[in-house]
């Protein structure tokens, strides 16, 4: 077995045998986990017969191959095709989706937030393969050659970008859409369409939330069961809906908080691995905390101008929108105990690194696929793409080959998007130059380091 946390909410349970406050935690995290999977909390995106057929719009060569394989050999192709897994406790199903029993298949949390650890499957690892913009397009042409109506997504992709490289979205501006049509109560109202700042991103990885005061890359948000539930903001779901849902979003809070990450698979050289923590505490602990101990997690924001990475994402957001944020009910879970809201963020926050081998590619846009680049500004890649799931163990991260261009006139949009090209707009891999003050022997070292994490 690659990972070995536990994962599912079996297992978890199987953990909590301690206190009673233990024992409730965990059956609130096993419940939470089934919310997610088994609870479809938006319109259904389409039904089996459609993902069924997906492989007829398909390139001909693997159309070709599609045609000629079984079943479930045309269901793995599909699942690799769009980057879906199947669930760990139910390999019958899909992570990333509910499916109920008439066969609708309904997006869940975990279509970004639930990937692969190097091809093993893993609840709250990122989804650094999800293809949404690929499996929206496909579903929408296999559902008007089918006759079947289409679904919000197949309508709002054609708006709203759904993600121009596989493994990340444009989630963010989901969110900001979705907000625009809503008061601060959540009460639905009219407006006008608005233009956004389109980018994507690289979902982080969960199981770091229970170290967090504050969310998302520059920790404008504070923790709290209510904010989990934004991305269910589609105008089905009046502002009852969020009501009502509050409880089961209170277990998903304590399923994402139970997550913790897996354990480095290969082998460690401790003796490397222990002067790389002695470089690491001088020249990356004061951002990025220690590890080890229980000293808490610094959660540091570095401005702008210091950190140097890709500006979009920080700029996209704009005072107005947190404001709004900060006002909402989102932000407001009880009356005594008053959550903050940072309205106007210089920077981004220095992530925890637990784990960190697992959750290639690295920095918020997900830009630089491998620990060995991060640590080598000058090296990083302007154009790559990855060649399959495997750990490369020398660089750690993501195995790819270094490519000229992303394929521009390709008719096959889809090829396109397994292209990461740096030069895009909020794509920059640009930044966090912190590691060049290291010489060649401490980087290794730091590296070494990283995989204890
Ligand atoms: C379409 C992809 C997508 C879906 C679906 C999605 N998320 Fe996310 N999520 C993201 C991205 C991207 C970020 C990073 C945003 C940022 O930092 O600005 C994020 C950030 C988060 C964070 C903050 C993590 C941190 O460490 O700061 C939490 C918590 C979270 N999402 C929970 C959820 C929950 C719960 C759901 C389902 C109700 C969900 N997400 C659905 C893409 C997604
Ligand atoms: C001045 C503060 C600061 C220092 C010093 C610093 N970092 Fe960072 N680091 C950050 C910030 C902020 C980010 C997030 C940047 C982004 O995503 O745009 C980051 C991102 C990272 C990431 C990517 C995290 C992810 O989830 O993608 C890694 C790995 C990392 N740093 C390792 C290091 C190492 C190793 C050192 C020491 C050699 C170091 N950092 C020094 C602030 C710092």
């Amino acid at each position: 077995m690659l990972a070995t946390a536990r994962t599912t909410a079996a297992e978890i349970a199987a953990v909590g045998n301690g206190s009673e406050s233990e024992r409730s935690q965990s059956e609130a995290a096993q419940r939470g986990y089934r919310v997610l999977t088994e609870k479809a909390v938006l319109s259904s995106d389409f039904t089996q017969e459609v993902f069924d057929n997906l492989w007829q719009c398909w390139p001909e060569a693997l159309r070709g191959k599609a045609e000629a394989a079984s079943n479930d050999e045309r269901r793995e192709m599909a699942f690799a095709r769009y980057g879906l897994t199947p669930r760990p406790d139910d390999p019958k199903k899909p992570l990333q989706y509910v499916v109920d029993n008439a066969g609708n298949w309904t997006m869940n949390c975990f279509s970004c937030h639930g990937g692969t650890v190097y091809g093993k499957p893993f609840a709250g690892a990122p989804n650094n393969r999800f293809a949404l913009q690929t499996l929206t397009e496909e579903v929408r042409r296999t559902k008007f050659k089918l006759g079947k109506s289409l679904s919000r997504m197949d309508v709002g992709s054609l708006v709203i970008p759904l993600g121009t490289t596989n493994g990340t979205t444009n989630a963010v501006v989901f969110g900001m859409g979705l907000m625009s049509q809503r008061d601060e109560e959540l009460n639905i109202i009219p407006s006008a369409p608005r233009q956004f700042v389109h980018h994507d991103m690289d979902a982080p990885a969960w199981w770091n939330f229970h170290k967090k005061p504050y969310l998302y890359i520059d920790g404008f948000a504070q923790k709290g069961h209510r904010g989990l539930m934004q991305f269910m903001m589609i105008p089905e779901n009046g502002r009852d809906f969020f009501v009502n849902h509050e409880d089961d979003f209170r277990d998903v809070y304590a399923y994402i908080s139970s997550l913790r990450p897996p354990e480095y698979p290969g082998k460690i050289n401790s003796g490397m691995a222990e002067q790389g923590r002695v470089v690491f505490e001088q020249k990356c602990a004061e951002c990025h905390g220690t590890y080890g101990n229980s000293e808490p997690y610094p959660n540091r924001r570095i401005p702008l101008e210091n950190i140097g990475t890709d500006s979009v994402r920080l700029t996209a957001l704009e005072v107005a929108g947190r404001q709004k944020y900060a006002r909402s009910w989102f932000a407001n879970a009880n009356e005594k105990d008053e959550q903050t809201t940072v309205v106007d963020p210089d920077g981004y926050v220095a992530p925890a690194l637990d784990g960190i081998w697992a959750s290639a590619p690295y920095l918020h846009n997900g830009s630089v696929p491998t620990l060995w680049h991060l640590l080598n500004p000058s090296e990083r890649p302007t154009v790559w793409r990855p060649l399959n799931q495997q750990l490369d163990p020398e660089k750690v991260g993501l195995t790819i080959k270094v490519e000229e261009k992303a394929p521009i006139t390709e008719l096959d949009a889809a090829l396109r998007r397994s292209y990461f090209d740096t030069r895009r707009f909020g794509k920059g891999n640009a930044g966090h130059d912190y590691p060049e003050e290291l010489s060649d022997a401490q980087k290794r070292a730091v590296l070494e380091y990283l995989k204890t994490l």
